[in-house]
């Protein structure tokens, strides 16, 4: 079951749940796709409710998200399980099949393509309007050192010197699953 919610009504729980890692969702290419994300900003443009997700370029989400335009974001609440951020932010789905190896289990959407996560109930499921590449001679010197120093590859899931694409998703749903 699903309980439709207010979004700006979780805007502490969602945020304060990002800080620490959140499961970002695609599917494309025949492949459904989840990542730990902690970069995010919850808002307002166009007057439409939106979500940014910021995504390193050698990302395979990234690759998925070029292809599908549609994403979904789960958040743990109290009772979940946190130890899937680490699992889901370690290893590239470009390897692994993170769904079935975390036994993770989709829940169709109702206005994206892209399944929601169940073990992360608060889910928000979002279309993207708009992406841009970040510039990075526009990033203070400071924050270029300590966020894309240089050294380790772009197709490494640890990979820190790849600027990040902002995604701009419309917040089309916002729900809690209950069993
Ligand atoms: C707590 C946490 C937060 C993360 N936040 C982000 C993020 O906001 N953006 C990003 O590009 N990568 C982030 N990562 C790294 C990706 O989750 C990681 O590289 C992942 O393996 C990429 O998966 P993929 O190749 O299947 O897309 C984070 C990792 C962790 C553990």
């Amino acid at each position: 079951m699903k309980k439709q919610i207010n979004v700006f009504d979780h805007v502490e729980t969602i945020l304060k749940s990002l800080s620490r890692g959140v499961l970002l969702t695609t599917k494309a290419k025949g492949r459904v796709n989840t990542m730990s994300i902690s970069w995010g900003t919850l808002g307002i443009e166009w007057n439409k409710p939106i979500f940014t997700t910021f995504v390193r370029t050698g990302r395979f989400t990234r690759e998925l998200l070029d292809a599908n335009g549609e994403f979904t974001v789960n958040i743990p609440l109290a009772e979940s399980d946190r130890s899937l951020i680490g699992r889901c932010g370690s290893v590239s789905g470009r390897n692994v099949d993170k769904i079935a190896a975390n036994d993770l289990t989709p829940v169709d959407g109702e206005k994206v393509s892209v399944p929601a996560i169940r073990e992360y109930p608060l889910t928000l499921e979002c279309r993207v309007i708009y992406k841009q590449l970040q510039d990075e001679n526009a990033i203070s010197a400071e924050d270029k050192a300590r966020f894309y120093p240089s050294g380790v590859g772009c197709e490494n899931p640890g990979a820190n010197s790849d600027c990040h694409m902002a995604y701009v998703g419309e917040i089309v749903a916002a729900y809690i699953l209950e069993s």
